[in-house]
């Protein structure tokens, strides 16, 4: 691909590139996402190639409101009742209408589609003018940190892919992903909407996907988000030779080190994580320890994602 990019400078830009199945990065309020025309099967092939994403990870497509899911994907009532969450931070994997023009290389062949509707109003703004689904991975190479600024897409991919760059984004980590299986619901992916806040607003459990559940994401690899330092989890003590990323009293002074929230802020750490990898990564350290984090509400994505980073790398 084209290095420096004609990166889009407005909307309307950014909407006559994905019609004319280009591809372009663009903000969600989660991370930036790589999108494309998710009825277009050579533009979705070109985030596979831009991405150097396995084909069999599924991608997940962004709607502008309800109206566009229902063409897509069938709700059962529980479905429905989870879909009031919308917009937000929650992907719901649901049984694809075959015949309604989701190109196959956007669920990998299976018979479900990952659909959602973002809350930011760029990228419904984007959508809408588009006038189909985007099929949207993380803008960043696969296996790497997934990106909150727009500076973030172009470092990653080496400015080679068109980013619109409509600000940093808010939470800072994935949407959560739901699946509901025979009637149960099933996390595959935690994320920005805390588990808890799934099952007060449903009154239910909301299962883990396990081997026995029977279901899983196919992207969910051990080792992800793995930024070039190792990375050691639950230090409490910084130490001389390693770069810290702290949380709450967990702090270090040395010049590579960042505290994801002085105040033991779980929102405030989820927004900083990935941003903070990225920065403590461009020190050169070969090492990144990090404080523990409570494993409550956000923490239980936070923690997915800092077991992964630390992961032994495929
Ligand atoms: O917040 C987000 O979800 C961001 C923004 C851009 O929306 N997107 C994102 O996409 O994180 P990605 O491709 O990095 O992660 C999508 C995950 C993968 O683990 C994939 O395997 C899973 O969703 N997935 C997609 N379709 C699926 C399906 N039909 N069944 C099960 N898992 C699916
Ligand atoms: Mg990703």
């Amino acid at each position: 691909m084209a290095k420096d990019p004609n990166h889009p400078k407005t909307v309307k830009d950014a909407v006559a590139l994905l019609r004319a199945g280009g591809i372009c990065a663009f903000p969600t309020e989660t991370v930036y996402g790589l999108g494309a025309d998710a009825t277009n099967s050579d533009a979705v092939l070109a985030i596979y190639e831009a991405k150097q994403r396995p084909r069999f990870n599924p991608l997940i497509a962004h709607c502008a409101d309800m109206e566009m899911t229902e063409k897509y994907v069938r709700f059962s009532p529980l479905a429905r009742k989870l879909s009031q969450l919308w917009p937000g931070p929650l992907s719901l994997v649901l049984p694809l209408r075959e015949e309604a023009g989701i190109a196959d290389i956007v669920t990998a062949g299976l018979d479900t589609l990952a659909t959602r509707v973002p809350a930011h109003p760029v990228a419904r703004q984007i959508i809408q003018a588009v006038g189909h689904p985007l099929a949207a991975p993380s803008a960043n190479p696969s296996g790497k940190l997934s990106a909150t600024t727009a500076e973030q897409v172009k470092k990653g991919f080496n400015d080679a892919v068109p980013v619109f760059d409509g600000g940093n984004c808010e939470m800072g980590l994935e949407s959560t992903i739901i699946a509901i299986h025979e009637e149960r619901v099933v996390q595959l992916r935690a994320g920005a909407l805390p588990r808890i806040e799934i099952e007060q607003f449903l009154n239910c459990h909301v299962e883990l996907a396990t081997s026995e559940v029977g279901i899983s994401a196919p992207g969910m690899l051990a080792s992800h988000y793995a930024p070039k330092a190792d990375i050691s989890l639950n230090v409490e003590t910084p130490e001389p030779d390693a770069a810290y990323l702290g949380f709450g009293k967990h702090q270090s002074s040395m010049p590579s080190a960042l505290n994801l929230s002085p105040s033991a802020d779980l929102h405030e750490a989820a927004r900083n994580l990935f941003a903070y990898l990225h920065a403590l990564d461009a020190y050169g350290v070969s090492r990144i320890c990090v404080a523990p984090i409570p494993e409550t509400g956000l923490g239980e994505a936070i923690n997915d994602r800092l077991r992964r980073a630390a992961a032994p790398r495929q």
